[in-house]
C-alpha cells in the first residue's frame, strides 16, 4: 500500500531551492514550510464563533524566497506553469487571479508590518512547491499562505513573537478571503501557523483561545483518504451555506450561531436553514465531546461523535458526496474505530482514526468500495501530526 509521502523538509528545502533557481534565476535566502491540515471535528463552526479541532499534516508547502530592490514581486510554483510577475501595489484585492492570488494576497495583507524595512518593500522572488494534495480539503491554500508569509517576514527581519503570528494569520485570512475571494472562516491559517507536534489544536473563535490537546491513541493512526472529488471553496456552496448561518443567527436575535439556544433553532420557519443551524449547533458540542474523550482516550465516543458529525454534514448541512459517504461507511466495516468527512465539504477528504494493524485492509477496502462503484481511485495518507509553519534550516 503505498500512501503519499509527505517528503522530509530538508529535501523538499533543496527541491524549493533548485526550483527558485530554474524558473526565476534567484538564490534563495530562505526556505519556509507551512502544513496542510486535517480537522478531527468541528466543521463550518469556524466562522460562526465555535471551536475546532484540526491536526498539521506531514505534508507541507515549502516557499523558497529572495529579496529583490526594484519592487516587483514574481511567483512561480512547482505545481503551476505560469510566473506571475506583478509590482507590490498590485497584489490586492481584484488584482491577482488563480493559484498566485493566494502568495500575492499575503504579500498585500502583510503590507503594514513589511513597511518598515528595506528588504521587506524592495519585492520578493517566491518559489513555491508543495506536498499538500490540492484540492483535496487538505488546506492547500492556507498552506501556500502560511509558507509564503513565514519567507517574507524572515527576508524583512520581522522577527516571528506570538504577536507577530497572531497578526500573520489575520494577514493569511484576508489574503484567502479578499484577495482570493475564498470567504472561508480561520481555522486553516491558525492551525497551520500554531500547531504542536503530536497535537490536535483545539481552537475557539469565540474566546479566541487554542491549547494542543496531545492525540495520543496507542496502536492508532490517522488515515486521511482523498477521494479525488475536487473541492473549491470559491464554487458558491461554501458562500452559501456561510448566508444560511448567517441568515439563522439574524432569526433567532443572536450575533452568532455560537450563542443560539436549540429549542430556538427548532422553531427557525425555513426548513433548510433550520438544518443549516441545527448542524452548527450540533457539531460545536461535539468538538467539546471529541476533547474530552480524547484525554480519556475513549474511542467508541469519539467513534459515535464522528457518526453522527458525518450524519450531519450529510444530511442537515448537505456537504458531503457519494464518494466521501461510501469511503467513510467502507472505513467503519473494515475496522477503523471512528471515520468522518472533513474539511469544507462537497468533495475532498474523509478522516479516520484506525488500529495500525487494520490500516492496510481499511484503505484496501475502500480501494475496492471505490472500483466496484465506478469512482475513480482514491489517494490515502497518513496524518502524523506535525508542527506548524517555520523556516527550514
Ligand atoms: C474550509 C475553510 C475553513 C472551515 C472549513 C469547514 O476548510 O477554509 O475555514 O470553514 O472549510 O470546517
Amino acid at each position: 500500500m503505498a500512501y503519499l509521502s509527505p517528503g522530509t523538509p530538508a529535501d523538499l528545502a533543496d527541491r524549493a531551492r533548485a526550483g527558485l533557481a530554474d524558473r526565476l534565476g534567484a538564490t534563495a535566502t530562505v526556505v519556509a514550510r507551512a502544513p496542510g491540515r486535517v480537522n478531527l471535528i468541528g466543521e463550518h463552526t469556524d466562522y460562526n464563533a465555535g471551536a475546532v479541532l484540526p491536526v498539521a499534516l506531514p505534508h507541507a508547502t515549502y516557499a523558497a524566497a529572495a529579496p529583490r530592490t526594484d519592487g516587483v514581486v514574481r511567483l512561480a510554483s512547482a505545481q503551476q506553469d505560469r510566473i506571475w510577475t506583478g509590482r507590490l501595489d498590485e497584489t490586492g484585492p481584484g488584482q491577482v487571479t488563480g493559484w498566485a492570488a493566494y502568495a500575492a494576497g499575503v504579500v498585500w495583507a502583510l503590507g503594514p508590518l513589511l513597511a518598515d524595512s528595506a528588504a521587506g518593500t524592495g519585492g520578493f522572488d517566491i518559489y513555491i512547491d508543495s506536498t499538500v494534495p490540492l484540492g483535496a480539503g487538505l488546506s492547500s491554500s492556507a498552506a501556500i499562505e502560511c509558507a509564503v508569509a513565514v519567507a517574507v517576514l524572515h527576508l524583512a527581519g520581522v522577527p516571528i513573537t506570538d504577536e507577530v503570528r497572531a497578526a500573520t494569520i489575520a494577514a493569511c485570512i484576508r489574503a484567502e478571503t479578499e484577495v482570493a475571494g475564498a470567504p472561508t472562516g480561520g481555522m486553516d491559517q491558525t492551525v497551520s501557523m500554531l500547531a504542536q507536534a503530536e497535537c490536535a489544536l483545539h481552537i475557539d473563535f469565540r474566546d479566541e483561545t487554542h491549547e494542543p490537546v496531545a492525540l495520543d491513541l496507542p496502536g492508532r493512526v490517522l488515515l486521511v483518504t482523498d477521494t479525488g472529488v475536487s473541492h473549491e471553496l470559491t464554487d458558491g456552496g461554501y458562500g452559501a451555506r456561510r448566508a444560511d448561518c448567517e441568515q439563522a443567527a439574524r432569526e433567532m436575535g443572536v450575533p452568532t450561531l455560537r450563542d443560539a439556544d436549540p429549542a430556538d433553532v427548532a422553531r427557525l420557519t425555513d426548513e433548510r436553514v433550520r438544518r443549516r443551524a441545527h448542524h452548527v449547533v450540533t457539531e460545536i458540542a461535539r468538538v467539546a465531546d471529541v476533547v474530552a474523550a480524547l484525554r480519556t482516550r475513549d474511542l467508541p465516543a469519539i467513534g459515535a461523535a464522528f457518526a453522527a458529525s458525518h450524519e450531519s454534514m450529510r444530511d442537515d448541512f448537505e456537504i458531503s458526496t457519494p464518494e466521501l459517504d461510501l469511503a467513510v461507511d467502507t472505513a467503519v466495516q473494515a475496522g477503523a474505530d471512528a471515520a468522518r468527512m472533513t474539511g469544507g465539504g462537497f468533495g475532498g477528504s474523509i478522516v479516520a482514526i484506525v488500529p495500525a494493524e487494520r490500516a492496510e485492509a481499511v484503505t484496501t477496502a475502500i480501494d475496492a468500495a471505490f472500483a466496484g462503484a465506478g469512482f475513480s481511485a482514491p489517494a490515502h495518507l497518513l496524518a502524523e501530526p506535525s508542527a506548524g509553519a517555520g523556516v527550514v534550516d
